[in-house]
């Protein structure tokens, strides 16, 4: 079959491969049918995530049609239509009994990405994310091979487009955990950093919470001017304004904004020091889009990072944090707890998270979205693959 494959940084390839096939009892095989390129397989493009080898298949947001079943599948069958979480869980462990599927503490094989763990266990195993996270092929891919098949996929039974769910796999999930742990409810004001796919599918889930103020910063034009279009939000491009947070105060009676979301990750773009330093592992992250969340949000604030992060960040504020009284939310997103209720706002209209695609594009073209996407070319908002 023909897969996406990571050969280094910059070097991702549509080559074939052998099929997959089923490892486990609890295992399906998918026939995939639609995939995206995600802000988060920009870092292994980058060549940012240790742990990735030559000929690692990438990609953790897909959907397509159940192939195989193995012995002890019970909550899918042969020819049922799913989209797949990129939250691998047991459903039984301590964390997945409380939800927190992505603590998952049974699925994965390698360490997770923690400095300072102990002898605690790693998180969830993902797919097409390094052996960091279990080394698991992922699925921009034709057919692809979905453990604890029991718990992730969900089945969708009425006739709405992949297109239409297919975010259901990752981005609309971390958007409305997001949100939700921004702790949103009619009449916020909330920050958005980040005008990606996240950042977008945090808007919508903001508003869907009744947020009344969103502002929005980034320096891509054209997605801050599609989010104002699309969301009403209030757009700072950070090229042309010194401050981003100061603004956002001073929109606020100089408060600040109750909640702000960082969907930006540790290659945060602003602070040329860190990202040298970042560059030759002196640093962990680069805390310019932390930093900005936290001083644009109001004292006894939250601010919910969905970015992702890495490491240790000497100029983080922790100061400030306790001076103002904040809550701080991140992590990787529990998809598996989320899922059916987006699919009822989806099928209700009140989300329609397909509006941020910009560009469907065959699975054999897909090295040259990874470029497009990371280039930020031709507008490039969301790449759809389709094998
Ligand atoms: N928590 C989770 O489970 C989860 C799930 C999906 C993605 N993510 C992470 O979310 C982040 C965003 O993903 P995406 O798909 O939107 O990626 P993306 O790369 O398309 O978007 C990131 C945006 O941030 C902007 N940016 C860079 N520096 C900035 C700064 N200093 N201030 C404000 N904006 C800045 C960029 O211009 C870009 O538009 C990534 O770190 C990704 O790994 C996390
Ligand atoms: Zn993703
Ligand atoms: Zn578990």
């Amino acid at each position: 079959m023909q897969a996406l494959t990571y050969h280094g940084a910059k070097d991702v390839r549509v080559e074939n491969v052998p099929d997959p096939k089923i490892a486990n009892d609890d295992d399906i095989l998918l026939r995939v049918t639609a995939t995206a390129i995600c802000g988060s397989d920009l870092h292994l493009y980058r060549g940012k995530i240790p742990e990735c080898y030559p000929g690692d298949i990438l990609g953790h947001e897909f959907m397509g049609i159940v192939e195989e079943t193995g012995p002890k599948v019970t909550a899918v069958q042969r020819g049922d239509r799913v989209v797949v979480p990129f939250v691998i869980a047991c459903g039984d462990c301590f964390f997945c009994q409380r939800q927190v599927y992505a603590a998952c503490e049974t699925t994965n094989t390698g360490a997770g990405a923690a400095m300072n763990a102990k002898h605690a266990s790693p998180p969830a195993a993902l797919f097409g994310y390094s052996h960091l996270y279990g080394g698991i092929s992922g699925g921009q891919a034709e057919y692809v091979r979905v453990p604890r098949a029991n718990v992730g996929p969900l089945k969708i039974e009425s006739s709405l487009p992949d297109e239409r769910v297919l975010f259901l796999s990752d981005i609309l999930p971390t958007g409305y955990q997001a949100a939700v742990n921004a702790e949103i409810v009619p009449g916020s004001s909330v920050a958005i950093f980040g005008a990606g796919p996240v950042g977008m599918m945090s808007a919508a889930c903001a508003r869907l919470l009744g947020a009344e103020k969103v502002f929005m910063v980034d320096h891509h034009d054209y997605r801050l001017e599609f989010a104002r279009q699309t969301w009403g939000v209030i757009p700072i491009n950070f090229d042309e304004c010194e401050d981003p947070a100061e603004q956002i105060v001073s929109l606020t009676h100089g408060r600040g904004a109750d909640a702000s979301i960082e969907a930006v990750g540790f290659e945060a773009k602003g602070s040329a020091v860190e990202t040298a330093l970042t560059a030759v592992k002196l640093e962990g992250s680069s805390g310019k889009a932390i930093r900005q969340a936290m001083a644009a949000t109001r004292r006894g604030g939250v601010v919910s990072v969905p970015g992702v992060y890495s490491g240790f960040i000497h100029a983080f504020l922790f100061g400030d944090a306790f001076d103002k009284g904040l809550s701080l939310k991140l992590g990787q997103t529990h998809v598996q707890k989320v899922m059916p209720e987006l699919l009822g706002f989806i099928e209700e209209g009140r989300l329609q998270p397909d509006v941020i695609i910009s560009h469907r594009m065959k699975l054999a073209d897909a090295a040259e979205g990874y470029a497009m996407f990371n280039e930020k070319r031709d507008s490039c908002r969301k790449i759809v693959l389709t094998p």
